[in-house]
């Protein structure tokens, strides 16, 4: 069995047959064509690849997608060391195939190919299916809490400063402060319009929905970025950095308002170490375990200094 990057050819065979798991709301060339476009947007035709297990005759056994993010690690000086780190989505096998340990296998000669990458930091994933498969890859599993918000009626930039445009992603994804672990994942801004070309692509098959006018907001040196992110009526928070409680407050306030206005159906907002003690205290902000998309780590450096603390935001999840 071996690794191999696969061509345009075969993940369009891929698409026809993942259809059955992640095309939901979508027709087989409706799905196709999403994947098309994700793959044609500048974050993944730069930083994304398709990886197929083959055996010896070349027939495919499972596959997934890495997608390439920023990382760093602190020096002893607290400067910040610039690597790579491979976010890891969409991992499958055809169900006749299934149980036979072809995905862990994928899993292990992917990260060994990884390992060989010359800048490499970690993996990251997103586990739909538990942590226990991944575990036995080398993923260790990282906390999954959400907070979700009720929208309310208002206008939505009363409660902040300045609500956010897209042109204004990069500009506010540098006011973030960056998390105070040794090790962080960071997504670029690219990164970040992914999620909203996502939504961009399903804003059309959900009913009574629009796209957000804003992609954020900011109030004093706090700033939250959001988007409607997928086939989930919700406002997704991709990026929170919040001073004090009254900012967390007037952020999420902002954040509600504009999910009323777009007609989504809740604020989700992932809870991050910096974030944790800030959130009891915004009124409405209810604490929930995560279904799915449980995040698990798994270094590609032997002294990267992982720790359960390592924030990872919605902005990261693919
Ligand atoms: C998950 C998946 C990739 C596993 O592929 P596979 O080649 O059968 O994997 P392996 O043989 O290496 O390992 C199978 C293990 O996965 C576990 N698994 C599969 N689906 C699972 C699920 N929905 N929940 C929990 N565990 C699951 C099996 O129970 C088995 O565990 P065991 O060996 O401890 O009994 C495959 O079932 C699949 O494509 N599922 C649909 C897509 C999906 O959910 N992908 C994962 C996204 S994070």
């Amino acid at each position: 069995m071996h690794l191999v990057v696969a061509t345009d050819e075969q993940k369009a065979q891929r698409d026809a047959l993942t259809h059955s798991e992640w095309g939901a709301l979508l027709t087989v060339e409706g799905y196709a064509a999403r994947e098309q476009r994700l793959r044609a947007h500048p974050w993944s035709r730069v930083d994304m690849r398709t990886w197929l297990l083959c055996d010896d005759a070349g027939d495919v056994l499972a596959s997934c997608e890495t997608f390439r993010t920023d990382s760093f690690l602190r020096a002893p000086d607290g400067a910040f060391l610039p690597g790579d780190s491979f976010a890891i989505a969409s991992v499958f096998t055809e169900e006749r195939l299934r149980g036979r340990g072809h995905a862990t296998r994928l899993m292990d000669l992917l990260a060994a190919e990884l390992e060989r990458q010359p800048r490499a930091h970690a993996a990251l994933l997103f586990s739909d299916v538990g942590p226990r498969i991944y575990a036995r890859s080398g993923y260790q599993a990282l906390p999954a809490w959400d907070w979700h918000l009720a929208p309310a009626p208002g206008a939505p930039g009363e409660p902040v400063e300045a609500l956010l445009r897209e042109e204004d992603m990069a500009r506010a994804l540098g006011r973030l402060r960056r998390p105070e672990a040794p090790f962080f994942f960071w997504p670029s801004p690219a990164q970040l319009d992914w999620h909203l070309e996502r939504g961009r692509i399903y804003v059309d098959h959900l009913a009574g929905c629009s796209l957000p006018a804003s992609v954020g907001a900011t109030v004093g040196d706090s700033t939250a970025l959001w988007g409607l992110v997928g086939r989930g009526s919700e406002l997704h928070v991709l990026m929170f950095d919040a001073r004090s409680a009254e900012d967390a407050t007037a952020l999420l306030q902002a954040a509600r308002r504009e999910a009323f206005r777009s007609g989504l159906s809740r604020v989700v907002l992932w809870e991050e170490p910096a974030n944790a003690s800030l959130l009891p205290l915004v009124e409405g902000a209810t604490r929930v375990a995560r279904k799915g998309s449980l995040p698990m780590v798994r270094p590609l450096l032997s002294e990267l200094p992982l720790s359960p603390l390592l924030p990872v935001p919605r902005g990261l999840w693919v």
